[in-house]
């Protein structure tokens, strides 16, 4: 979603909050701007399109000033535009503001602006937060935003900037992320740390209800009652680094080829020779009558591999449910429950809503996220890191696989509290978990060539189907989803035994079906499915760890080690991955920021 920056220093602002912009580039956006604020005036450059459209525009002439805020902006209130990107002015030009989130009340404040003279430029529903600032600006601008905050109803990152104070700029969040960051005779805001990591690894992350006030020597943040208070500052463990593709062509290929790592960093200090540690998690499985699992695409798919690992080892009851529909379900969750909240970013809006609910209706809360001190992270009961580092690709590889590892970490650890699961299968299933990292590297090294060759094989498909049981269908949900995200192709996921009650009308000569058979004792059933769609005509790639059964009936297969079948669904995973990926780039699409996505969904 939107992507915000801001700068307050003693150089040029518009260069580095164009770096800035282009680091948040993996949020995804359609249009950008900048506002500098100088002695005299605020002057907005913004236009629609790539980055390199605002660098163009900019160039030679860029605003003289120390002092900016710039803006990726991904449409929802009027479509990409030059006159709906951010920054906005209010009426008289003495305010500039970006935005990120959703203002909901923005008509009736149009109206209520509109019956106060204010006319509007764009169709935003940001613009009415720069006319409020006017409208109530009597002399302070913390008095403006506080009344200007009272009147609007949403979910909002806010940077400011006032013409006159050339070294100033007001932020302030609600359900939407935003950092600050702290430089030596500079400091920085931006949606996320990786936008100010080359001039800084000190960060404050502002509470709801706060406002800061930042000046390149200063940062100064007011609690609800215009009171001065102190907060924590953060040291990112995130470089430079991180944030680049350290020779490969796409975030996405490095960030498949980091998961082994990754994974490793999820499951090895947390593996010690006393069993499962998970330091400063509440978990008491003998008082959890039913566990719900929420979340939203990809991490809504391993939360189904969480349910049925948790289910079968753990003889837990869970529930697995698309926060988007949990929290306006009414769902029968309370005291006696445990609800997982799986987010990568720990910023997805509707998982943060379900969280809410969730605490509201007495459920403890446990977190399964990736970035630190997100508000996900922050607002839960527990926290299970999943440690998979920064990812930037749109579409989510290691971020979906150490969930996955997390989850079967956790449904171990409830099942040896539990005593479901005997000594010697828990530590049979530790070792295997344990040893999974150093298969899996090797396992993407070696079926690197087989997805290219595939993919080489199959990139004009215009459909394909996934199919798979249990462990399998979980992992065919997770296949189709990073086939069509990046390369545009339809794909849809079966649990293998729904084909028959409608789907298989749809195969014919050369659909291209997927299908992953690991769970042995689905292996046969599975096994038929393919035959049905194979005597139809469609072509089959087999994904299995058993050749020897399904071989035969498939035109192609992917080998995978054998073991256990929820970790086999992380091979499975990086498998489809890979698939996708190179499907993607023989396509020609825009891999790591697809078309229409954002990386990280903070409006609902
Ligand atoms: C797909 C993808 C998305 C995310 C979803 C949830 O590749 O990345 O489906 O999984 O938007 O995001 P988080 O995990 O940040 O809550």
């Amino acid at each position: 979603m939107c992507g915000i920056v801001g700068y307050t220093g003693t150089q040029q602002a518009t260069p580095i909050l164009l770096d800035g912009l282009n680091r948040l580039e993996y949020r995804g956006y359609d249009s950008s701007g900048i506002a500098i604020v100088n002695d005299k005036e605020i002057e907005i450059m913004k236009i629609k399109g790539r980055l390199r459209e605002l660098e163009r525009i900019t160039e030679g002439v860029s605003p003289i000033g120390t002092t900016g805020i710039g803006h990726t902006r991904w449409a929802t209130h009027g479509g990409p535009s030059n006159e709906n990107a951010h920054p906005h002015y209010s009426r008289d030009k003495s305010f500039a503001v970006v935005h990120n989130g959703i203002i909901e009340n923005y008509l009736e404040m149009r109206d209520f602006l509109s019956e106060r003279g204010f006319s509007f430029r764009s169709e935003t529903d940001t613009e009415i937060v720069a006319m409020l600032l006017e409208y109530y600006y009597e002399g302070d601008v913390l008095d403006a935003i506080i009344k200007m905050r009272n009147k609007i109803k949403g979910s909002y990152a806010l940077g400011i900037v006032h013409r006159g104070e050339s070294d100033a700029i007001y932020a302030l969040r609600k359900d939407s992320p935003l950092v600050i960051g702290l430089g030596e005779g500079e400091n920085f805001i931006a949606s996320d740390i990786p936008a100010a990591l080359p001039y800084t690894r000190k960060f404050i992350i502002p509470d709801e209800n706060e406002i800061a006030l930042i000046t390149p020597d200063n940062v100064t943040i007011y609690n609800r009652n215009k009171e001065q208070i102190q907060k924590p500052v953060t040291i990112s463990d995130l470089s430079v680094a991180d944030a680049e593709k350290d020779g490969f062509p796409h975030f996405m290929l490095k960030e498949i080829h980091e998961q082994s790592g990754a994974i490793r960093k999820t499951v090895h200090d947390r593996i010690t020779p006393d069993g499962i540690r998970l330091d400063r998690i509440k978990l008491d499985g003998s008082k959890i009558r039913k566990i719900f699992v929420v979340a939203c695409g990809s991490a809504y798919h391993a939360g189904v591999v969480g349910k049925y690992f948790i289910e079968k080892y753990a003889r837990l009851e869970v529930e697995t449910d698309l926060a988007s529909e949990f929290r306006y379900r009414d769902p029968i969750v309370g005291p006696d429950c445990l609800t997982i909240i799986i987010s990568q970013s720990g910023e997805t809006a509707d998982s943060l809503a379900a969280l809410r609910e969730a605490k509201r209706r007495g459920s403890r809360v446990l977190a399964i996220v990736n970035v630190v001190d997100s508000s996900i992270a922050r607002e839960a009961d527990d926290v299970l890191y999943t440690r998979a580092g920064l990812e930037i690709a749109v579409a989510t590889t290691k971020g979906y696989t150490t969930q996955v590892a997390a989850l079967c970490l956790l449904g171990l650890k409830l099942a040896r509290d539990r005593e479901t699961i005997t000594q010697e299968l828990y530590d049979e299933l530790l070792y295997e978990l344990k040893q999974t990292p150093e298969t899996l590297a090797r396992f993407i090294d070696d079926v690197s060539n087989v997805a290219q060759h595939l993919a080489g094989k199959y990139y004009t498909a215009s459909d394909a189907y996934f199919i798979g049981r249990g462990y399998d269908w979980a992992a065919a949900l997770e296949g189709a989803l990073k086939l069509k995200e990046i390369s545009y192709i339809h794909a849809e996921a079966y649990a293998a035994g729904e084909l028959k009650h409608g789907t298989i009308s749809l195969i014919e000569k050369n659909s291209l079906v997927i299908g992953i058979a690991t769970e042995p004792t689905l292996l046969e059933k599975t096994l038929s499915n393919i035959k049905e769609v194979r005597s139809r005509g469609a072509a089959v790639i087999g994904i299995t760890d058993a050749p020897d059964s399904i071989g035969a009936e498939c035109d192609d297969l992917i080998v995978l080690p054998s073991g256990n079948s929820a970790f086999s669904s992380l091979f499975t995973a990086a498998a489809l991955q890979l698939f996708a990926y190179y499907i993607a780039a023989a396509r020609g699409g825009d891999i790591d920021k697809p078309r229409n996505l954002a990386k990280s969904v903070t409006v609902e």
